[in-house]
């Protein structure tokens, strides 16, 4: 039997959510909310330009490897001069491609924990040694960081607000931890940008040092056609760039993302309306004594007695949610994601017939 190299053989992998054929069947029956995607479809202009690519472009050759149409509107959405742009097959493409450009096994990687999985796995797969710092540790970045007593700190991974806990960072935390270790990369994960609306996109200008990755897959609702891209200095993007595999951000990703970001408005009124359907939900968790975390991302927390019991019997009635209580910080406290007023009330409507005693 051959093995695969050591850091794979030994690799936990990430935990999936739950995207099965069944599901994806079934999405209309189905209330999903472990994912964080919207719940509602994409701007239907997005589906014209699909529409519009499927019947009259070609299909039979490869996409534009430098996604140019992309990072142009792209280079508009974010005020960054497009040599500050790649663009990626989803975020996760993004992230990959990072470890694999700076990492390898003499280096540190400082991970905050609780948060999202996926670096972890890329940067162990690279043999680096991986750093878990409790994110409720100390109260400064710099604070948090000087804690893990490394002198070959490589790269920070900070996702912003922070999945699942929506724990975030200030920008001024950031140039001082950015200043302190001008020899580490700032990688920040900015999946969830556009619900919070804070960026540190402006700072990769000065800072050689930091990279920002964002995702069409939440707010602009691409989860399933993949796109994503990184904003950081033009030295770092022609390093990573050396192994980005440019036609995997496919014909259909870039028709799509550029569509999304025709189309902003669509995506702001998304936004705003998961801001309303979050502060509903939170009032509701509330008026029920039950304890929430509340976040400025499309995700919320909950606290109960049994997760395991609730999130069983949710899936027993076609609601999906994300059990996160095995997490550092967050016994007893299952993710929700928020998605407009009308998904939402549908979840609580079911939510209350839950047996109280796995509640509180
Ligand atoms: C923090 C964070 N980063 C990245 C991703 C993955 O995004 P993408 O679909 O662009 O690969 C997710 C998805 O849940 C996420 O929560």
């Amino acid at each position: 039997m051959i093995q695969a190299k050591k850091s794979i053989h030994e690799l936990t992998p990430y935990a999936d959510g739950n995207h099965s054929d069944y599901l994806i069947k079934n999405h209309t029956k189905i209330l999903k909310l472990d994912s964080n995607e919207p719940t509602i479809t994409p701007s239907p202009k997005i589906v014209d330009a699909i529409t519009a690519y499927l019947k009259h472009g070609p299909l039979y050759l490869y996409p534009d490897v430098k996604s140019e149409t992309l990072c142009r509107k792209l280079s508009h959405y974010t005020k960054l001069p497009e040599n500050h742009i790649l663009t990626f097959n989803g975020s996760d493409h993004a992230l990959e491609c990072i470890a694999r450009t700076f990492l390898d096994k003499d280096n540190a990687v400082v991970i905050f924990q609780p948060t999202y999985d996926h670096f972890r796995v890329y940067a162990q797969s690279c043999d680096a040694k991986r750093v878990n710092i409790n994110e409720q540790i100390a109260d400064t970045l710099l604070q948090r960081i000087q804690t893990a007593n490394e002198q070959n700190i490589r790269l920070v991974y900070l996702v912003n607000p922070n999945n699942p806990t929506g724990k975030t960072v200030s920008k001024d935390e950031i140039i001082e931890a950015a200043r302190s270790y001008p020899n580490t990369i700032f990688l920040i994960d900015e999946a969830y940008y556009e619900f919070c609306g804070v960026s540190m996109a402006n700072l990769v200008t000065d800072f050689n040092n930091i990279i920002v990755t964002r995702s069409f897959s939440k707010a602009f609702g691409l989860a399933s056609v993949r796109c994503g891209y990184i904003l950081a200095h033009p030295n770092l993007c022609e390093s990573i760039n050396k192994i980005r595999v440019g036609k995997n951000v496919n014909a259909l990703a870039q028709i799509a993302a550029c569509a999304a970001l025709d189309d902003v408005n669509y995506m702001y009124s998304y936004v705003e309306e998961v801001s309303m359907a979050k502060n509903w939900m939170i009032k509701q968790f509330e008026a029920k004594n039950i304890p929430v975390i509340k976040t400025p991302a499309n995700f919320i927390l909950f606290q109960v007695k049994d997760p395991e019991n609730v999130v069983d019997f949710l899936e027993r009635q076609h609601i999906y949610i994300r059990n996160r209580s095995m997490m550092p910080n967050l016994k007893g406290y299952i993710r929700i994601t928020i998605g407009n007023r009308e998904t939402m009330k549908k979840f609580w409507t079911i939510f209350e017939t839950v047996p109280q005693r796995w509640i509180a």
